[in-house]
């Protein structure tokens, strides 16, 4: 009757400064995608070989990049980063994880569990570099979460320089205005200091310059447009109104959206779920106008797969997956799976004999 496109926001944000481009600089999207083993992200291969790192960002995303970057190899190795991943933790060289936040310390966007967890990671030290905007007193949120950030960056703010191995420093009122270095590779991220009048950020013209070999910025997602459905390039998303897709406020029949494509790029899964509801109540109430629908049966859609040349991975072929991919886990040790990085070597996991 309808289709509807779940798609997310697939595209990395730009700081759009000059040195973005050099070697050493990621998006958050293909960072995660690395450490996660996502199958397009193979080609990836950060270099971890500075003791300086920058992620740019206040999100949760930031504060994942920054754990994975500071918890020693062996916290790692409980976690199901692919073996390469592993390897290339192993042999890093980070020791100073610099979070660079663009607005004070009462308007992060982190949620007070994920931070909780950055203090609590083994042989690392958490630093605050605020300028004593903490100590002076800032303005109380009227956000329980935000309140509950402030309360623990407050007390993080006495922490003094320990003997941890890593250090995550989270910078308050800075952004990246420029990333710098030598034969086309990221060295050195000038920042620039910031005040914040009437919620809006404004440079003092104040620099400083952070040491740094890999520069993640976490500065949010964009979708990308779907073929024959109109976009909204400003917010990248899909026009829509409660998930019913509209060009120039009338809907387009048949065709509806959830998630980040639909809404943009914030909120957990649970989020997802209460849109999903709405967008296919939406589909529910135009479904008497909708074509009817016409299901042709398993076979003939297996055949047709084979006309086009298409293998399809089927149920079964996932569950060998997630068989060869807990039996690593094993193999590995303390990790309850491991997980199989590369698309070949997934299809290949697939179709194995473990299951059929
Ligand atoms: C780094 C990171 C960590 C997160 N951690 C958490 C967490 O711990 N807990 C939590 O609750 N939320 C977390 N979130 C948020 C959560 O991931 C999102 O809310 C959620 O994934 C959005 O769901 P979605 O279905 O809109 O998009 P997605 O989950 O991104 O799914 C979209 C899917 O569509 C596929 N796709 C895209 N284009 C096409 C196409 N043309 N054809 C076919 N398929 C296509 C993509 O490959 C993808 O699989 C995290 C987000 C990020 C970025
Ligand atoms: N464990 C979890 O539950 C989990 C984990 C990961 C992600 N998520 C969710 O996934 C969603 C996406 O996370 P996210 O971290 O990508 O997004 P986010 O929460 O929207 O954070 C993006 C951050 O980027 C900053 N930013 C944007 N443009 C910038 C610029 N030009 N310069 C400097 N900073 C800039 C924003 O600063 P301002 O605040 O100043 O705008 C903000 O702090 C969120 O809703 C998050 O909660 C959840």
């Amino acid at each position: 009757h309808a289709v509807v496109h779940a798609t997310g926001s697939s595209l990395d944000r730009d700081l759009g400064i000059p040195g973005e481009e050099l070697a050493g600089s990621h998006g958050s999207g293909a960072f995660v995608s690395w450490y996660c083993g996502h199958p397009d992200a193979t080609l990836l291969e950060p270099l971890l070989d500075s003791p300086g790192v920058v992620v740019v960002g206040a999100g949760n995303v930031a504060l994942d990049i920054a754990r994975v970057l500071a918890r020693g190899p062996a916290e790692m190795a409980t976690t199901d980063v692919p073996e390469h991943v592993l390897a290339t933790l192993r042999r890093s060289a980070v020791r100073d994880v610099h979070v660079v936040v663009r607005r004070g310390p009462q308007h992060v966007r982190f949620t007070p569990a994920e931070l909780r967890q950055i203090g609590e990671l083994d042989d690392v030290d958490v630093l605050v570099h605020d300028d004593g905007v903490l100590a002076a007193g800032v303005e109380e949120p009227e956000d329980r979460r935000q309140k509950q950030n402030l309360e623990m960056l407050t007390a993080w703010a006495g922490n003094e320089p320990g003997t941890a191995s890593r250090r995550i420093h989270l910078h308050f009122l800075r952004s990246p205005v420029r990333l710098e270095g030598a034969d086309g590779r990221v060295e050195h991220v000038v920042l620039e200091r910031n005040e914040v009048r009437d919620g809006k950020v404004l440079g003092t013209g104040e620099q400083e310059t952070v040491d740094a070999g890999l520069v993640v910025r976490a500065i949010g997602y964009s979708g990308e447009p779907i073929p024959g459905l109109p976009f909204d390039d400003e917010n990248g998303i899909v026009p829509n109104d409660g998930g019913r897709v509209v060009r120039d406020g009338v809907p387009v029949p048949g065709s509806y959206v959830t998630g980040w494509i639909k809404r943009g790029p914030t909120g957990v899964i649970g989020t997802n779920k209460h849109d999903a509801v709405e967008t296919v109540g939406k589909l529910l109430e135009d479904l008497a106008d909708l074509p009817e629908a016409r299901y042709p049966d398993r076979d003939a859609i297996f055949e047709r797969f084979a006309e086009y040349g298409v293998e399809p991975v089927t149920w079964d072929d996932w569950l060998n997956l997630d068989a060869e991919e807990i039996r690593l886990g094993e193999v590995r040790g303390g990790a309850e799976r491991v997980k199989v990085a590369g698309l070949d070597a997934m299809l290949d996991a697939c179709r194995s004999a473990a299951v059929r």
